[in-house]
């Protein structure tokens, strides 16, 4: 007899990506262009530290919020490369990736019937992530004409009183694209002053060619004194293969630290990433 699935879970939809990958993988002479990785292994130092951290005793639970010192790193990284200054104490969560970390930001802020603006082409765990919560997903439409530009203008007319939050990406997946920081700076105009919750994914943040700059909604002041804003993921993850990601959001702390306990932050995650920032002199 076949079990029912929850609601949720049968409302997410398929997505061709997945199935793709998995006959690639099947192929030997198959390149690889279909999920977000780097074409290049996890670099020794976090290799050896995650080594390390099994002989050193280091597998059993931990924090939830993940280790002091791995929450320090991150928040010295966020003031140096960021340009956004935030407390590790109550500001920073460690988790196993990103794709936690989108998670549990959006179980915590979304209700059934909320909207969530997506830029569209998108990362399918965003919109996977937002039905499974019982929202719906609005989609803000990029095309090849403008280069992918973001009219700050399309994506507040997409605003309503449903909308929970924005996700920003950038650079972005699939597209490439950078999102200037005279756009990051209207659409962080547009949600000022609003409860709408921004969700920026900064995964590919070093990966950037032609000169090209990244810039972090966090490093706008009246952005980072919102009490609502919540930014996730850590740009060395995507870089260098599984290292923790982060995530910060003062007022919401105690619910996310809550929902934190049901998914547990592993010490392997946290030192590894800890031990190739201080190596790399990154934190
Ligand atoms: C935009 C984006 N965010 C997040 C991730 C996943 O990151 P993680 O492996 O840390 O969960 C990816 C991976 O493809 C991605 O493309």
């Amino acid at each position: 007899m076949r079990v029912d699935l929850s609601e949720p879970v049968t409302a997410i939809p398929r997505y061709g990506l997945f199935e793709i990958a998995r006959m690639a993988r099947e192929r030997a002479d198959a390149i690889h262009l279909n999920l977000g990785e780097p074409d290049f292994g996890t670099p020794a130092p976090i290799r050896e530290a995650a080594k390390r951290a099994i002989d050193d005793g280091f597998t059993h639970y931990t924090h939830d919020a993940g280790i002091p010192e791995s929450r320090a790193a991150l928040a010295g990284k966020l003031a140096a490369f960021n340009g956004m200054t935030v407390d590790p104490e109550r500001e920073v969560k460690v988790t196993a990736g990103s794709q936690e970390a989108l998670y549990l930001t959006l179980a915590t802020i979304l209700r059934p019937g909320d909207e969530v603006i997506v830029l569209e082409p998108y990362y399918p765990h965003y919109v996977i992530n937002v039905v499974l919560h019982g929202a719906r997903p609005v989609f803000v439409h990029l095309d090849e004409q403008s280069g992918y530009h973001l009219d700050p203008a399309g994506l507040r007319a997409r605003l309503s009183p449903r909308t929970k939050a924005v996700i920003l990406n950038s650079p972005m997946n699939p597209l490439g694209a950078v999102i200037r920081e005279a756009t990051v700076r209207a659409v962080a105009e547009a949600i000022e002053g609003t409860p709408v919750v921004l969700v920026s994914d900064e995964a590919y943040e070093r990966i950037l060619y032609d000169g090209r700059r990244h810039f972090s909604p966090g490093a706008i002041p009246e952005i980072r004194d919102q009490d609502e804003v919540v930014f996730l993921c850590d740009g060395a993850v995507v870089e260098h293969a599984p290292t923790p990601r982060f995530f910060r959001d003062p007022r919401r702390i105690e619910t996310r630290e809550y929902l934190k306990w049901h998914t547990c932050t592993c010490h392997l995650a946290s030192d590894g990433g800890l031990d190739a920032r201080q190596r790399e002199g990154r934190s």
